[in-house]
């Protein structure tokens, strides 16, 4: 094991999350899980590594070449629970170090049965003798679209090839009613990649000021995330200055700060393959103009009410709708339309569309648009964004605020609640440089 290790989880979250996956199992089936794969860079590269979320959440296991099988009430007891990792394999630990073993596998994962990958079939070959239902993953996510055969659709068709009489079924609902609700274990993870993303946040306010470049802005806080052990970023950060501020995913992050533009930032630290998503917009120069303020403070002013929102029995639909609304008043009183106005619109196509095109919450977790729906009811134990916004592309104005927010059985709970926000904050934070 390295001497330091990024982070240390307790088997116990990934024991925990088998017992729930299992126990949403029926008789004779089984589920099986197998770890993301390399993706391939050009030549001879390849992209970081990332685990696939719900092997990571069912095994803790942060390596490829390996599979999950759980099969609760199958009759050979040593194969309720099966970990296939990677053999050892000395050339590979020459040139890229570490290889997991059989006995960090157990330490990591809580799993007794450790199988190397390569006997994967002689085991399936067995345990499908005694399961009708075979539970597989693949990505289920509504509005992902991808040309690239990945290795889960490629795993299925395999399996349903070789064993044409079993029913195959999709584990991604259950896996989606899991991961939904976070454990209190998980929450720690959260909260720690909310704590890396505000140390970056402020150490960029002692750092930005006009001339600078949204890249040097970004490599101050890839530096805060790299000594805090974060993994990085878990999405391509914004880090957009003028008219870049209107643009919902800038992430070419290449131009010059000019005194007088805000910059609009949205990042979030992922640790332990947990992300924070947060967004604050302050001006370049340090202050806000009087047109700025005035906008800021709107969006603001929406956050601090919709929070409160965010409780059990609500939905993300519901959500939206509210917050839009809220911010149709504040533009009003922006001057960007009027209430006549309003009152005239189509109802497909109103105003405030022009200066808010997105939704304003999604759930967060091992991604950062994680599992779960728009019209399901909130519970508690959920952890969603706040992310009211407002783009004027002829000002030159874009501002995103945005909070990660727990809910629970009482009030909301915000993670980001002591990031700084505030307008006037913001700029006495910046005097100091
Ligand atoms: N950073 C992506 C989002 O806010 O949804
Ligand atoms: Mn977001
Ligand atoms: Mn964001």
């Amino acid at each position: 094991m390295p001497d330091m290790p990024k982070h240390t989880i307790s088997p116990d979250l990934f024991i925990l999350n088998r017992k729930n996956l299992s126990g949403l199992l029926p008789q004779k089936s089984m589920a099986i899980f197998r770890a993301a794969e390399k993706m391939p860079r050009n030549g001879d590269q390849f992209y970081p590594f990332r685990q696939q979320s719900d092997f990571f959440y069912l095994s803790g296991i942060d390596y490829e070449n390996a599979f999950l099988i759980l099969f609760p009430d199958c009759p050979i007891t040593a194969l309720k629970e099966v970990l296939f990792i990677e053999p050892y394999n000395a050339v590979k630990a020459t040139w890229e170090g570490h290889i997991l073993s059989n006995q960090e596998a157990i330490e990591i994962s809580g799993i007794t049965t450790i199988r190397r990958a390569d006997q994967l079939h002689t085991v399936l070959r067995e345990l499908m003798h005694y399961a009708d239902t075979v539970y597989l993953n693949t990505n289920e996510y509504i509005k992902f679209q991808s040309e690239v055969e990945d290795t889960h659709q490629r795993f299925a068709k395999e399996l349903k090839e070789k064993y044409p009489l079993h029913t195959f079924l999709r584990a991604a609902p259950l896996l989606e009613s899991l991961r939904v609700i976070k454990s209190e274990e998980e929450l720690l993870l959260l909260r720690q990649a909310c704590e890396i993303t505000k140390k970056a946040f402020e150490r960029t306010l002692s750092f930005v000021r006009a001339g600078k470049y949204e890249y040097e802005v970004q490599a101050e806080i890839d530096h805060e995330f790299t000594i805090n052990r974060a993994n990085g970023h878990g999405y391509a950060p914004i880090i957009g200055s003028g008219i870049n501020s209107c643009v919902l995913h800038y992430t070419s992050n290449d131009c010059q700060l000019e005194a007088g533009d805000l910059l609009l930032f949205d990042f979030g630290a992922e640790y332990a393959n947990y992300t924070a998503d947060m967004s604050r917009t302050i001006p370049v120069n340090g202050t806000f103009t009087p047109r700025q303020r005035d906008c800021y403070e709107a969006v603001l002013r929406v956050l601090k009410k919709a929070i409160p929102l965010y409780v059990p029995g609500n939905t993300i639909d519901k959500i939206n709708q509210a917050v839009w609304e809220m911010m149709e008043q504040q533009m009003i009183l922006l001057g960007l339309f009027t209430a006549e106005d309003v009152e005239k619109q189509h109802p497909d196509s109103p105003y405030y569309q022009k200066y808010l095109m997105h939704g304003v919450a999604h759930h967060i977790g091992l991604d950062v648009h994680d599992v779960g729906l728009k019209h399901q009811p909130l519970k508690a134990g959920m952890v969603l964004t706040c992310e009211p916004g407002i783009y004027i592309r002829e000002e030159r104005i874009g501002i995103r605020l945005e909070n990660d927010i727990l809910v629970t059985e009482s009030d909301p709970i915000d993670l980001m609640a002591d990031i700084p926000i505030e307008a006037d904050e913001i700029e006495q934070i910046m005097s100091r440089n």
